[in-house]
C-alpha cells in the first residue's frame, strides 16, 4: 500500500526514509527478538510455546521455504543447523517449491521465514506441505495474526515492528537471531553441546552493541558509495555463510539503486564470473575472519590481477590494505557466529546511499511492492 503523507509524518522521525531508520532499529529490534527467549547461558525453550517440545523432538531434518530476503534469511540458517546442530536442511524459492513434485524425508520439519506472513507462493506452499508428510509447520514471521501464522502449527515471532521499506532490512536480521534460536533447540538435541550453546548465546548478547558499532561506519560508506553512483553493474563475492549475505547485498542494491549485482561464492569467479571483471565492475566482498580468509584472498587477487576494483568489508585484523584499487572498509572484529548479521549491516546502508546519490525513490522502489500476496 502506498505510504500517505501522515504515516511519513508520524513515523521517519529524525530518518529521511524509512528504510534508513529501519536500518539503524536493528540494534533496538534485535534485542526484542531475544527479548524473553534467552537466558544468560541458554534458550528458554518455554518461549517456543507447549506444543514445540514434542516437534523439536521428533525433528532430524529441515526443509525450508521463502522468497527474496527471507529465503537469504533460510540460506544463511542451512550453514548453520548443519554446521553446529548436525540437522539435515534443504531450502528453495517458494515459487519453485510448490511447482514441482518433491519428495518429503521421514520426521522433517517444514519451516516458512517471511516478514509479512502474507507472501503467495510462501502460504501455497505451506498448505502444500501440510497434505504432504511433514511434522509440523513453523513459520517464522514479523506480523501476528498474519496469514502464515494463523495456518502454521508453530510461530515464532521476529518483533522487529512494521517494516514500511520496500526493502527488507530489520526483518532480515531479526530472521538470522531467530533462526540461531531455532538452530539451537533443534541442535540440543543432535550435535549441539551445552559449551556450544552457552558460546552462542554470550556471542548473541553482545548483537545489539555490535550492531551500534558498525552503524558508525555509516559516514565512511557514504564515502564509498560515490563509487558506484555511475556504474551498471557490481559483483558481491562472499564464501561459505557469507556466500548469502553476500547474495542479500546485492538484491538490496539492485532493489534501490536499480544497479544490475550479482553475487558468487568466491570460488566460482573462475567458472565464468571473472570474465566480467574490468575497471567499470566493482567487486564487493564481505571477508570476515574465518577459516575460509587465505581462499578468499587468493581469489581476490584474480579480482586484482585483472584491474577490477575492490571493495572489501573486512575484519580489521584479517591483514587487508587499502590501495589504489582497493578500498577496505575495516569492521569490528565478531564472533563467528555473528558475522552474517554484523555484515549485512554496512551492505545495507551501502546501497541505501548509492540510492540515494542516484536519487530513486528509496522507500519505494519503481516496480516492486512490499508484500507480494498475488503470484
Ligand atoms: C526484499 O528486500 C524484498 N522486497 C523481497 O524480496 C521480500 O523479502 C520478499 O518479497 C519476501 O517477503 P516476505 O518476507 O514478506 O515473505
Amino acid at each position: 500500500s502506498r505510504i500517505t503523507d501522515a504515516d511519513e509524518a508520524a513515523d521517519k522521525g529524525e530518518y529521511r526514509h524509512y528504510m534508513q531508520k529501519e536500518i539503524f532499529e536493528q540494534p533496538k529490534v534485535i534485542g526484542n527478538t531475544l527479548q524473553g527467549r534467552i537466558g544468560k547461558t541458554a534458550v528458554l525453550e518455554e518461549a517456543f510455546g507447549t506444543e514445540a517440545k514434542a516437534i523439536f523432538d521428533r525433528t532430524r531434518a529441515v526443509q525450508i521455504v521463502a522468497c527474496g530476503t527471507s529465503y537469504h534469511a533460510g540460506l544463511v540458517a542451512k550453514y548453520w543447523l548443519e554446521e553446529w546442530a548436525g540437522i539435515a536442511c534443504s531450502i528453495e524459492v517458494a515459487s519453485e517449491y510448490r511447482y514441482r513434485r518433491f519428495v518429503v524425508s521421514p520426521d522433517t520439519l517444514f519451516v516458512t521465514i517471511s516478514q509479512s506472513g502474507e507472501t503467495a507462493d510462501t502460504l501455497a506452499a505451506l498448505r502444500l506441505a501440510k497434505e504432504s508428510g511433514y511434522i509440523a509447520g513453523l513459520t517464522i514471521c514479523n506480523v501476528p495474526n498474519s496469514s502464515l501464522v494463523r495456518e502454521s502449527d508453530l510461530a515464532l515471532m521476529t518483533n522487529a515492528g512494521p517494516e514500511i521499506g520496500v526493502a527488507s532490512t530489520k526483518a532480515f536480521t531479526t530472521q538470522l537471531t531467530a533462526l540461531q534460536l531455532l538452530t539451537i533447540v533443534l541442535g540440543r538435541r543432535h550435535d549441539l553441546t551445552a559449551d556450544r550453546e552457552q558460546e552462542l548465546i554470550e556471542a548473541l548478547h553482545q548483537m545489539p552493541k555490535l550492531c551500534e558499532m558498525v552503524l558508525e561506519l555509516d559516514k565512511t560508506i557514504e564515502k564509498v558509495s560515490e563509487a558506484f553512483a555511475d556504474k551498471h553493474h557490481a559483483l558481491f563475492l562472499g564464501r561459505g555463510v557469507q556466500y548469502p549475505v553476500a547474495m542479500e547485498g546485492a538484491l538490496k542494491l539492485k532493489e534501490i539503486s536499480y544497479i544490475h549485482a550479482e553475487s558468487y561464492p568466491a570460488g566460482e569467479l573462475k567458472h565464468g564470473p571473472l570474465a566480467l571483471v574490468d575497471s567499470d565492475m566493482p567487486v564487493v566482498v564481505v571477508a570476515p575472519s574465518n577459516q575460509l580468509l587465505e581462499k578468499l584472498k587468493s581469489n581476490l587477487e584474480e579480482v586484482q590481477a585483472r584491474g577490477g576494483e575492490l571493495f572489501v568489508f573486512a575484519d580489521k585484523d584479517a591483514g587487508f590494505s587499502s590501495d589504489d584499487n582497493t578500498t577496505v572498509i575495516n569492521i569490528p572484529h565478531v564472533p563467528d557466529s555473528l558475522a552474517p548479521l554484523i555484515y549485512t549491516l554496512p551492505l545495507q546502508l551501502l546501497s541505501y546511499h548509492v540510492a540515494i546519490l542516484k536519487g530513486t525513490d528509496v522507500d519505494q522502489p519503481r516496480n516492486l511492492a512490499k508484500s507480494v500476496t498475488v503470484e
